[in-house]
């Protein structure tokens, strides 16, 4: 309690933007003229949201949904409730999901199942970061930027405790003592 984490650099800026980008022309390739509903995972896909919708030239739309915390600290702990939801109408319509890391599957997999029951036409994940060592619930991930170790990550959007969002770079957090 009370000490500092120490981070280290994942991925630089310059590795998402590459990343970022191979994802806009694979998204950009399959909904090119099907006008879908992008659904960011608040709060952590934001800036990957951002990011990656300055990438796509064609007709979108934009949506966030958030589910309850996580809690505090590192550890998951599995219970999750829709606290805001998506706002339109997503029946018929074509829908990405989009999500900072898939780590459990647990949050990917409630979503993925959640938006299916409103009948849109086509549902398919894009995720950051992928960290399968810790799979519990298996998830298909249609567009992955990276797949990481298991370790705890931060920056780029993605939290530790509330705080590095505001991180450009990808970072990790060095194991203590
Ligand atoms: P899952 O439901 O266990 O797959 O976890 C999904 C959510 O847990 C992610 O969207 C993150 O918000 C959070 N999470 C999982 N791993 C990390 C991490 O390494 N750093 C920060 N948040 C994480
Ligand atoms: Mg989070």
């Amino acid at each position: 309690m009370g000490s500092e984490p120490k981070l280290s650099v994942l991925f630089t800026r310059d590795e998402i933007e590459v990343a970022v980008n191979r994802l806009a022309a694979e998204i950009r390739r399959d909904y090119l003229t099907k006008h879908p509903i992008l659904i960011g995972i608040l709060k952590g896909s934001f800036m990957f949201m951002a990011d990656l919708i300055r990438r796509l030239d064609f007709p979108l739309e934009v949506e966030f949904v958030r589910l309850s915390s996580y809690g505090r600290g590192t550890k998951s702990s599995g219970k999750i409730r829709v606290v805001h939801d998506v706002q339109s109408e997503i029946r018929g319509r074509d829908v990405l999901l989009i999500e900072d890391i898939v780590d459990t599957g647990t949050t990917a997999a409630f979503l993925l199942d959640y938006l299916s029951q409103k009948e849109p036409n086509s549902l398919k994940l894009c995720a950051l970061t992928d960290k399968p060592a810790r799979r519990q619930v298996p998830v298909n991930i249609d567009y992955l930027g990276f797949t990481i170790p298991d370790k705890f990550i931060a920056g780029y959007g993605i939290d530790w405790d509330e705080r590095f969002r505001h991180l450009p770079d990808i970072c990790f957090l060095e194991d203590e003592g």
